[in-house]
């Protein structure tokens, strides 16, 4: 078994789907970031707005986790989270997050680097009601990222917020709502053949952007 997974790990492919070439670089990251965006989504890629969220904790020690980037504002990524949860623990003590996105059906990888701030109350209630009733009250039914005995709990604390709250609109859980990340280094990876591939820096420096190509 392990000799077969060994020998399946080993496996390799070419990454041609594309380039990157300078003439293609955007001033501005957010939107080269954009135009990506709308290849993935073209390309049909599944779940193309997932992001793995990295944070640091109190011992430096790195975490990472899968979250759903929902707006892009100001040249902002938002995403949404318990305020109790680690991450978010995790960002009051250092605000400084990486967000990775991985698309390898078209060959690109993007790592954004900034600064994680919570939105204000507002823009997260607006969103909280776009959620389905349902993902509204599974927010009231879990205490996220907190240790539980089993799952009989969760969804008995499920059914019962769902009764509590069958005949009214689902009060907005203040434990709860988006942060935004500022970004201030972005990196655009475009797998290319022999392994050569196209990977472009961004760097804010001195609220200038600067862009350099770097060896793969
Ligand atoms: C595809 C996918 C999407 C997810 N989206 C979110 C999200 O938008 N917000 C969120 O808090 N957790 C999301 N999660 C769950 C997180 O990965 C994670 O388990 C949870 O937020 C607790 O993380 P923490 O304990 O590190 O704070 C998602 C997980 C997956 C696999």
């Amino acid at each position: 078994m392990n000799k077969k997974i060994n020998k399946i790990l080993l496996s390799r492919r070419e990454y041609l789907k594309g380039k990157l070439r300078s003439f293609q670089l955007t001033y501005h990251p957010i939107n080269l970031f954009k135009i990506w965006l709308k290849d993935a989504y073209e390309a049909k890629i599944p779940d193309f707005n997932m992001m793995s969220l990295g944070t640091i904790d109190k011992n430096h020690q790195s975490h990472q986790r899968i979250v759903s980037m929902k707006k892009i504002e100001k040249k902002k990524i938002i995403f949404f989270t318990n305020f109790s949860s680690k991450k978010a623990l995790h960002i009051k003590y250092n605000s400084r997050v990486s967000l990775l996105f991985i698309w390898n059906n078209i060959n690109r990888q993007i790592l954004l680097l900034g600064t994680a701030k919570k939105i204000s109350h507002d823009k997260s209630l607006k969103y909280f009601y776009t959620r389905p009733k349902l993902s509204q009250i599974s927010i009231w039914a879990s205490q996220q990222s907190r240790k539980i005995s089993n799952r009989n709990i969760l969804e008995h604390t499920f059914k019962t917020f769902q009764k509590k709250f069958e005949n009214s609109i689902v009060p907005f859980p203040k434990f709860w709502g988006g942060y935004q990340v500022d970004i201030y280094t972005a990196e655009f990876w475009q797998g290319r053949r022999n392994r050569l591939h196209d990977r472009f820096l961004y760097e804010k420096i001195h609220s200038k952007w600067i862009v350099t190509r770097i060896a793969p």
